[in-house]
């Protein structure tokens, strides 16, 4: 088994609060390292560089190595799931990821039985095999986060076949076929928890589940097929792994965060951008840790604008059990010199 990680992180998971808060970015590894774009030249395919233990591990240690940040999160993608399951995947630069779309019975049962009979095939091993590596070569005091996307934001990748600004066609799918597409959502609950366990199991000391695209649900919706999907799968991941610790992530979910937080027993809140702060200090954050939540925007700004977006963040959030993060992904063409700033505005706090 690996050694246990003694990270700020994994105190603040479990309700401390610290001086200094520990900080990681989503998507710390990437297009704005001069070292990730070294790497990823080297592979024609994006998901070529997730599949490569040895590319994968060097490219997740990155950041960490740079900025000293308290957490490394593997490098993966959410749709290495829909790729396992048979659904081919491709990302062409400039455009996002292109998949073939699965919207009708046919493609969506059949997709199932096709897992069904290949169930002890291991797709994910190279993925856990770079979980195993990333933690031998971590120090015992940075986590190693793991993840997976919800299964609502998987599905809309699945059945639009590519990324839209508004979810339409996986919402359409879910008005008109509804049992149709709550078998689409089963399985991904299915598989993305097994995933999950994996990684906990190789070493990752938690894991966060992504629902980006959660605020294009509204109201019941967002219960049926962001709340419950999200809640089976802490709840499989924890039949599991008993003590499994898990951050949430649905972003956009605005208020719905106070339905999701009753029924989804997550360690931890990931907040964008977004959110009204007093609301999420006075709902959220006052029944459990948050993470974030600074604008990517005001990141790639710098200047005295990032000052003081970050002191905000704090003004916020530093009185409680919190991890710095940003409100969503580092974009790509934010500078370096930007996050140095922020990282020492963040820990000249407290
Ligand atoms: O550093 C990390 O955060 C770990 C790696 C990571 C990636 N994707 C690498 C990646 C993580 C955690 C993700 C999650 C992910 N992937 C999400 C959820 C979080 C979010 O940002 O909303 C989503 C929706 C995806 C799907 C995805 N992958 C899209 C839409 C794209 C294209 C857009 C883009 O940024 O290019 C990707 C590609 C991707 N995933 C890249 C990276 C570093 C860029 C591809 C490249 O380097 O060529």
């Amino acid at each position: 088994m690996p050694v246990a990680s003694s990270s700020s992180l994994l105190k603040i998971l479990s309700g401390e609060k610290m001086a200094v808060p520990p900080i990681w970015l989503m998507r710390q590894a990437g297009r704005y390292l001069p070292e990730y774009r070294a790497i990823r030249e080297k592979v024609t395919d994006f998901l070529e560089l997730c599949f490569t233990p040895e590319l994968a591990t060097e490219v997740t240690l990155q950041p960490v190595r740079r900025f000293g940040f308290d957490a490394a999160i593997l490098f993966s993608d959410i749709l290495v799931v829909p790729q396992a399951l048979g659904q081919a995947v491709r990302f062409t630069a400039g455009e996002g990821p292109q998949l073939t779309p699965i919207m009708d019975a046919a493609g969506i049962v059949g997709m199932r039985q096709r897992w069904e009979d290949g169930r002890d095939t291991t797709v994910f091993a190279p993925v856990i095999e770079t979980v195993r590596r990333v933690r031998a070569a971590l120090a015992p005091e940075v986590a190693l986060l793991g993840f997976c996307g919800a299964p609502w934001t998987v599905a809309t990748y699945m059945v639009a076949g590519q990324g839209t600004t508004d979810q339409a066609p996986a919402r359409l799918l879910a008005y008109r076929e509804p049992e149709l597409f709550a078998a689409l959502i089963d399985m991904l609950v299915e598989v993305s928890s097994g995933y999950l366990v994996e990684q906990l199991r190789a070493g990752a000391d938690a894991v966060q589940i992504f629902d980006t695209w959660a605020g294009t649900l509204g109201g019941e919706q967002f219960d049926r097929w962001c709340i419950e999907p999200t809640a089976r799968m802490v709840a499989a991941v924890r039949r599991e792994v008993p003590d499994a610790k898990i951050i949430g992530f649905p972003r956009g979910a605005g208020t719905s965060l106070l339905r999701y937080l009753g029924r989804v027993p997550v360690d931890a809140i990931g907040l964008d951008w977004m959110i009204d702060r007093d609301f999420a200090r006075a709902q959220i954050q006052s029944r459990r840790p948050v993470q974030g939540n600074l604008d990517p925007l005001a990141l790639l700004a710098g200047g005295a604008a990032l000052d003081r977006a970050v002191d905000d963040v704090f003004d916020a959030f530093a009185a409680g059990p919190f991890i710095f993060n940003l409100g969503h992904g580092i974009l790509p063409e934010t500078p370096i010199a930007h996050v140095e700033q922020m990282l020492a505005r963040v820990r000249r706090h407290g």
